[in-house]
């Protein structure tokens, strides 16, 4: 078990339909602590910056342009093995695929819509959470 970080994102298929509080409640029940968060509207070469990992997937332009069509809110989680916690509670990234009880099964509309995102590692939880904040803004 190790104490850790990691960056959660709540997409814009979410905040449009007004579900940042219950899937805030599932991140707690589910024993993470929202340590700093934010509500924001991601630019075009931000959310290209941020997915440029995927920038030769064919899902890419379709991605960043989701990601720009309206509020996200982008969290810092912390727990024990908080990444892969994040990852369990989040379910499959398609909805379809996803297991009962998660996320993405519960609220998400499509593999691209699937309400949340979640870093898929400790390292890249890092960047992740330094692309968005400082450390004087994540409040444990
Ligand atoms: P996320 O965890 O934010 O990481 C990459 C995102 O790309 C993913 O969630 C989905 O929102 C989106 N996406 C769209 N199509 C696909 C696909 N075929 N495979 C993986 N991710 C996809």
């Amino acid at each position: 078990m190790a104490f850790e970080r990691t960056l959660s994102i709540l997409k814009p298929d979410a905040t449009n339909r007004n579900l940042t509080g219950a899937i805030n409640d599932r991140f707690e029940k589910g024993g993470l602590k929202i340590v700093a968060q934010k509500r924001l509207r991601l630019k075009r070469q931000e959310a290209e910056r941020f997915y440029e990992i995927h920038a030769e997937r064919p899902f890419y332009r379709d991605l960043v342009a989701f990601m720009t069509s309206g509020p996200v809110v982008v969290e810092v989680l912390e727990g024990e093995d908080a990444v892969s916690r994040l990852r369990e509670i989040m379910g499959a990234t398609d909805p379809e695929k996803a297991a009962n009880g998660t996320i993405r099964k519960d609220f998400g509309l499509s593999i691209e819509k699937n309400s949340v995102h979640g870093s898929d590692s400790r390292e890249n939880a890092q960047r992740e959470i330094a692309f968005f904040f400082s450390e004087i803004e994540i409040c444990p």
